[in-house]
């Protein structure tokens, strides 16, 4: 072994098809011959583990070779994976790129930390199974959410990140952009956008199918485990849609059939996740057992009945808290979509539904309720009729639909050869949040949410 300006390489004799590995130290075993050091490779990605013969080498070269630290290997690695789920590297050299002091470390300790600990350090967490796996499950989703439309004929679209569309009108707004003064950028009050819908359905009226998957903006005040002020939004729209079904059975479509991709790449990733995995084996039997039935659908008033049943008072008009979601949930054992809400209680744009003869108002939507979450996605049919939607434009902003003027364009897609439409969101992170069970917070690298934007 030689050292070469503070770097260590350690030489040992070994065969020939070199290959090089570079990585992550998670662990280091010293036993009477040989050193064992794991190692989490960024290139493969795959654990390996590099057996260093102790004659090669002196304790002082091995001094720097500690947990958190990064190396690179070359050397030739087994072909089979061995009981401790790794593959053996034969290393002929070692060498050192950065060394990761123990003292400060807020890592070093081998035993898995707690989420909350883990929090505060959202810059060094990836280095931890638990959120390198969670960090694959968001982009292997993220493909498999994608080949879901792709492969039945959606168009990939961007809606703008400004704009002064509010289309929920649920909650508060990300200012970037004020009213009138000098220095405005748009001299207009703009802000981030909480949903792409209005821009989605104007893009549907000529490419039909179209989907997104952005970024999404809330300044909710809120602290549970399913809101982010920032989380990212998988919105789809479809042009000619004339029943909520067609909307619920491709909003069923795509869960199961992400779910079923990445079920079906786990098994493959297991070996990388060791310590700690967020999707772990109750879980994903919980999964399988969700797509081998249809989702059940049932409405608004008929949840009520049911909801009656089970001792949970809920008068006509008033939301479903979270209570009854989990109630319902619990009682079917299944995601469900809850359709035909009543209209007080959804946004101005969705279809209203003929009256019934009890008079009561609703329309034509849906929340899909997940077992142990709650809301993962919504959606409706759209007002289509120009007239109908100025009506349901006046009742909510309590004006004359015409100086609602920001509005304006959103008429437009329905005056000049408007269609029937439907569509909805579904929140990614709650999306992961079903596979795995966590807090919303460990499911995006860098959440952002009240009195937290760290990093
Ligand atoms: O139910 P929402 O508000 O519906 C819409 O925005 C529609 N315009 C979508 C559409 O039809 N194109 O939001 C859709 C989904 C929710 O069901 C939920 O999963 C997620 O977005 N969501 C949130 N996720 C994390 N943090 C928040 N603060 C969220 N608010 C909504
Ligand atoms: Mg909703």
């Amino acid at each position: 072994s030689a050292t070469k300006k503070g770097v260590y390489y350690l030489r040992f004799n070994s065969g020939d098809n070199l290959s090089k590995y570079q990585g992550w130290v998670k662990n280091i075993r010293k036993l009477k011959s040989f050193v064992f050091i794991d190692l989490v490779d960024s290139l493969t990605p795959q654990i390996f583990q590099v057996v260093v013969p102790k004659n090669g080498f002196t304790p002082e070269d091995l001094r720097n070779i500690t947990p958190g630290s990064s190396i690179q290997v070359i050397g030739t690695h087994s072909n089979t994976i061995g009981k401790t789920n790794k593959r053996d590297i034969h290393p002929k050299e070692i060498k050192l790129i950065g060394k990761c002091s123990q003292d400060t470390y807020p890592l070093r300790h081998a035993t898995i930390y707690s989420n909350d600990y883990l929090r505060k350090y959202l810059h060094l967490r990836g280095r931890t199974d638990l959120f390198r796996s969670m960090n694959t499950l968001r982009s292997e989703t993220s493909y498999a959410i994608h080949t879901y439309f792709q492969k039945n004929r959606f168009l990939l679209t961007h809606p703008p990140i400004i704009t002064s569309m509010d289309c929920e009108g649920a909650g508060d707004l990300f200012r970037v952009s004020q009213a009138n003064s000098e220095d405005s950028f748009f001299r207009e009050v703009k802000h981030l956008t909480v949903s792409g819908q209005f821009h989605l359905e104007a893009i549907a009226c000529g490419n039909s199918k179209v989907y997104s998957f952005g970024p999404t903006f809330r300044a909710d005040k809120s602290h549970t485990r399913r809101h982010l002020a920032e989380f990212y939004m998988v919105e789809a729209e479809v042009a000619f849609c004339d029943t909520i079904q067609d909307v619920t059975m491709v909003t069923e479509e795509l869960c199961k059939y992400v779910i079923n991709i990445v079920l079906n790449k786990w098994d493959s990733l297991q070996q990388l996740f060791t310590e700690g995995n967020c999707l772990d084996r109750e879980k994903r039997e919980q999964l399988k057992r969700i797509l081998q039935n249809p989702f059940i659908a049932i409405s608004y008033s008929d949840t009520l009945d049911l909801l009656d049943s089970l001792n949970i008072d809920i008068k006509w008009g008033d939301d479903l808290h979270s209570e009854a979601e989990h109630a319902l949930t619990s009682h079917f054992n299944c995601p469900i979509f809850v359709t035909n809400y009543p209209a007080g209680l959804k946004p101005f744009y969705m279809l209203q539904d003929d009256v019934s003869n009890d008079n009561r108002k609703t329309v034509s939507c849906f929340d899909l309720l997940w077992p142990g979450l709650g809301e993962l996605a919504g959606g409706s049919l759209r007002e289509h009729r120009v007239r109908r939607l100025e009506g349901a434009m006046s009742a909510k902003f309590n004006t004359s639909p015409s100086s609602e003027s920001s509005l304006d364009w959103y008429l437009d897609v329905r005056r000049y050869g408007g269609v029937p439409m439907g569509g909805f969101g579904l929140g990614f992170e709650r999306l992961l949040q079903a596979m795995t069970g966590m807090d919303i917070r460990d499911t995006i690298p860098f959440p952002r949410f009240y009195k937290s934007c760290n990093h």
